[in-house]
């Protein structure tokens, strides 16, 4: 059994959705990422390419329980202009040495996935345990329930595993 904890980021509410069906499938426990200057409207979504184009981080407020007391998290972000958004971009780089296991699960129109998972391994200097991504017209028709399903299954199965390595790696038997 591990103890896995979803953190989510979301500016128009699609992030959330697929948040909070993950947890609802695994029984998993939600926390977030918020702005402290909340934006709207077009000079939000103006605000979103400049953060992009210029890899800013904006100030954020963060609601849950501290990710170093669970084995994983699972961070679930928009993509903007093919990159992570810019709020999860400064949860990652606020919280990097104090992030346990990460899997990363974009949401998205299409593009940019990779660059998101890539942008989180640079910052955290080590790769995701597992990297995904639904699309918004995926999770607006609930076809991508099972392949959250999924994903949430692998992500329990890669921590199942560590938790089975581990004792073997200290067992002095195995030197
Ligand atoms: C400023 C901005 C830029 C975006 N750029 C991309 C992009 O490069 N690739 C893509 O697939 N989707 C892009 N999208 C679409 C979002 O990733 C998609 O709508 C996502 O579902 C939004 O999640 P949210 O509702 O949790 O905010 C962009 C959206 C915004 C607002």
């Amino acid at each position: 059994m591990n103890n896995i904890l979803v953190i989510v980021y979301s500016y128009t509410g699609t992030s959330r959705r697929v948040a909070e069906l993950l947890c609802s499938q695994q029984n998993w426990q939600l926390a977030s990422v918020a702005e402290a200057h909340p934006r709207k409207g077009a000079l939000g979504t103006l605000r979103c390419v400049v953060d992009s184009f210029f890899r800013l981080q904006p100030a954020i407020r963060y609601d849950g329980p501290p990710p170093g007391d669970f084995d994983a998290v699972v961070l679930v972000s928009p993509i903007w202009m093919l990159q992570l958004a810019s709020p999860m971009r400064a949860f990652v780089a606020r919280q990097r040495d104090r992030l346990p296991d990460v899997a990363v699960l974009s949401v998205m129109g299409g593009q940019g996935a990779p660059n998101a998972a890539a942008e989180v391994a640079r910052v955290l200097g080590r790769a995701p345990i597992l990297s995904s991504s639904v699309t918004m017209r995926e999770v607006d028709d609930g076809s991508c329930a099972a392949r959250l399903q999924a994903f949430g299954t692998a992500v329990r199965e890669a921590e199942d595993s560590h938790d089975v390595a581990r004792p073997v790696t200290l067992s002095p038997q195995s030197s």
